[in-house]
């Protein structure tokens, strides 16, 4: 199976967010994930289409951008214009989520729902169809470099079955406290996309992280 590694901008030094993009994508990122937070859906503020239309300007890799936000429909049209390439968003605060995921295929982006940790697997399956990405968080959404989520592995697990049995090939995403550590049992549980924000660029060598982040997987298949 395909190991995608997502490092998330959230933990990038903004003073020189082009050098460490062009450096993530030199290093063998598969995608940049771009976390859009908006201070209601989680206490966090960061970026809008600003942004993404920066990160689209410097490079060529899919831009994966996670919605924590309330009636993200809003912002939809905007970030597909803006070059995002997949968008996730949470059905905690999206009650019509057949209708917007349809939408975001539209607009010929990848359709994404996250779970928050307390969100039952659920709540998305009436749409697993209409799903590119599943993403299950491992952490409460909000801040980069909180804790791994242990019993989320087991959710995890649920969730390939789920995908399996409905002959879906959607992603499989875990994003929230992914390290060394952690990568290990959420692949083995099925996961083929990893986020990783403060394991990445608070390493001594973030190029390097990503392939050892990788390499992980490799050793455990
Ligand atoms: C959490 C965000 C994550 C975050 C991950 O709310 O959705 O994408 O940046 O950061 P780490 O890997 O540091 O937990
Ligand atoms: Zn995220």
């Amino acid at each position: 199976m395909t190991v995608m590694i997502a490092p998330s901008i959230l933990s990038a030094d903004f003073a020189r967010l082009g050098e460490e993009i062009a450096m993530l994508e030199a290093a063998g990122a598969d995608w940049i994930h771009v976390d859009v937070m908006d201070g209601h859906f989680v206490p966090n503020l960061t970026f809008g289409t600003k942004v993404i239309e920066t990160v689209r300007r410097v490079t060529s890799l899919p831009i994966d951008v996670h919605l924590m936000v309330v009636a993200p429909e809003r912002y939809f049209d905007d970030f597909a214009a803006a070059g995002a390439t997949g968008l996730t968003i949470h059905p905690e605060v999206s009650p019509h989520l057949h209708r917007q995921l349809g939408r975001i295929r539209e607009l010929g982006c990848a359709a994404g729902a996250a779970l928050n940790p307390s969100t039952p697997l659920d709540a998305v399956v009436e749409v697993v169809p209409d799903l590119d990405l599943l993403l299950v968080m491992t952490v409460n959404p909000g801040f980069g470099g909180q804790r791994f989520i242990a019993p989320m592995v087991d959710k995890v697990r649920r969730a390939r079955e789920l995908l399996d049995r409905s002959g879906s090939d959607a992603w499989l995403q875990v994003d929230g406290g992914i390290n060394r550590d952690t990568i290990v049992p959420t692949w083995q549980a099925g996961a083929d996309s990893f986020v990783a924000g403060n394991a990445v660029f608070a390493a001594s060598d973030p190029g390097a992280e990503i392939g050892a982040l990788r390499a992980r997987c490799a050793v455990h298949v």
